[in-house]
C-alpha cells in the first residue's frame, strides 16, 4: 500500500511518502516497509527571534508551506530524493494517483498547526477518494524504529523524548501501550529547551546545548537529577531552578561550554539510567528511543554502551527521523489500515490526547 502522511503538530511541515508491499499482519510491518520520500520544512529559523514557538505564526508558515511540501513529497523529480532517508532507487515518477490512503496526526499537538494539516488531508482523501486515517503524534515517535528495524519485536520499551513528552512506554503492539513512567513536569526536551535559553544559546534548545557542550566538562557544575530512589518517573524543574541560580551566582565567570555539558549530562544520565533500569525490570529484550530529544548524541551513546552491557537490544532511529517528520506517521497509519480501520469526514484535531490504546496510570 501507498501512504501519504502528513504532520503539522507543531513547529515542522512534512509529508511523506511510504509503502508497504507486504504488509505480513502479525506484529511487524514487515521488511518491505520503505520510505519512498520525506520533506521537513522547518520553522526553526521563524521562530528563533522570539526565543521559541509562536502558535498563531507556526499555523500561519504551515499554511503557506504546505502544499509545496506535499507536492515535493509526491513528486517524480523531488528533492528529497538523495539527500532525503532511503529514496527508492526505483522511482519512476509515481504521481498522485499512485496513492492509496491519506495518513495525517490530528494529536496531540497546537491546535492551530494541526488543523492546517488536517484540513488538507481531508481534502486529498476526499478528491482522490481514498480512506483518510488520524494518527496519534506520539505513536508515529514510537513506530518511528521500524524504518530502520522492521525486524523489531513486540512488546518493547520504548523511551519517548520529546518538546512535549517524557515517557517510558511498554509498546505491547502497534496501537498498543502502557505507560510506566513519565515527567510530572517538564519533558526533557523543554528542559533542553529552558537551559539553553538561560545560557543565550537560543532556539531550538536541544541542538544548540549539544554543540555548546562539545569539548565541555560534564561535572563541572553540580546540577541536579529530579526524583531520588526507586522510581520510573522523571522531573526537570528543579533543574531549571538550578541553572538559573547558577547562571546568577557565576555571572561573567560561567564557562558556557562546561554548563552546557553539565546540563546535557544532567539531563541524559537520569533518562538513560531510568529507562535501562525500567527494560531489565520489564524483561523485554528491546528499548527503543524516540522523540526529538534522541537526537542527543550524548542520549544514544549512554544508551547504546549500557544497553550492550545488558545484553538489551538498543533501537534508535537515524536523527532525521526522531525529530518530527511523517514518515514516522505513514508507518503508524500502515498498521491502522491493515486492521481496516479508518476515520470519518469529522474527524478532529485535539491539543491534548491520551496513547491509543493506552491504560493511563
Ligand atoms: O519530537 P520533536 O521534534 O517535537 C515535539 O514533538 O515536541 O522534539 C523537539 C524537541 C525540542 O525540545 C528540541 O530541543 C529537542 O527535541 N531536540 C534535542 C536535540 N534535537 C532536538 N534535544 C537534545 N539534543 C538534540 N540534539
Ligand atoms: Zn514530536
Amino acid at each position: 500500500m501507498t501512504i501519504l502522511a502528513i504532520e503539522t503538530s507543531c513547529d515542522e511541515t512534512s509529508a511523506a511518502v511510504i509503502r508497504t508491499p507486504s504488509l505480513n499482519g502479525e506484529d511487524v510491518v514487515g521488511p518491505t516497509l520503505e520510505i519512498v520520500s520525506n520533506v521537513v520544512s522547518s520553522q526553526a529559523e521563524l521562530h528563533r527571534k522570539w526565543g521559541g514557538i509562536v502558535p498563531e505564526a507556526a499555523a500561519r508558515a504551515h499554511v503557506e508551506a504546505i502544499l509545496p511540501v506535499i507536492e515535493e513529497a509526491v513528486a517524480p523529480l523531488s528533492e528529497s530524493r538523495g539527500k532525503g532517508f532511503s529514496p527508492n532507487p526505483e522511482w519512476n515518477g509515481m504521481g498522485r494517483e499512485g496513492i492509496e490512503a491519506v495518513a495525517v496526526t490530528n494529536r496531540p499537538g497546537l491546535v492551530g498547526a494541526l488543523s492546517v494539516g488536517l484540513s488538507a488531508a481531508k481534502a486529498l482523501a476526499f478528491a482522490w477518494k481514498v480512506p483518510l486515517v488520524g494518527i496519534h503524534h506520539l505513536e508515529g515517535h514510537i513506530l518511528s524504529p521500524l524504518a530502520v528495524r522492521p525486524d523489531l519485536r513486540f512488546p518493547h520499551l520504548s523511551l519517548v523524548v520529546s518538546g512535549g513528552h517524557t515517557e517510558l512506554v511498554e509498546v505491547r503492539a502497534a496501537g498498543e501501550h502502557r505507560i510506566v513512567g513519565q515527567t510530572r513536569d517538564d519533558a526533557a526536551g523543554e528542559a533542553f529547551d529552558k537551559g539553553a535559553r538561560l545560557l543565550g544559546l537560543g532556539y531550538p534548545g536541544g541542538r544548540a546545548i549539544q554543540e555548546a557542550a562539545i569539548g565541555g566538562d560534564p561535572r563541572r557544575y553540580k546540577l541536579p537529577q529530579g526524583l531520588a530512589g526507586e522510581t520510573s518517573d522523571f522531573s526537570f524543574s528543579g533543574l531549571k531552578t538550578a541553572i538559573r541560580r547558577l547562571v546568577e551566582a557565576e555571572a561573567d565567570s560561567l564557562c558556557i561550554t562546561d554548563a552546557a555539558a553539565s546540563i546535557q549530562e544532567a539531563i541524559a544520565s537520569v533518562l538513560a539510567e531510568r529507562a535501562v533500569r525500567a527494560a531489565e525490570r520489564s524483561g523485554f529484550k528491546a528499548l527503543t528511543l524516540v522523540g526529538g530529544v534522541a537526537a542527543n548524541t550524548s542520549l544514544r551513546e549512554k544508551l547504546a554502551i549500557e544497553c550492550s552491557r545488558l545484553g538489551i537490544d538498543f533501537v534508535v532511529p537515524p536523527v532525521e527521523l526522531c525529530t518530527d517528520n511523517a514518515a514516522m506517521i505513514g508507518i503508524a497509519a500502515s498498521f491502522r489500515l491493515y486492521r481496516g480501520e479508518r476515520d470519518g469526514w469529522e474527524l478532529d484535531v485535539y491539543a491534548n490526547a491520551a496513547l491509543p490504546g493506552g491504560d493511563e496510570r
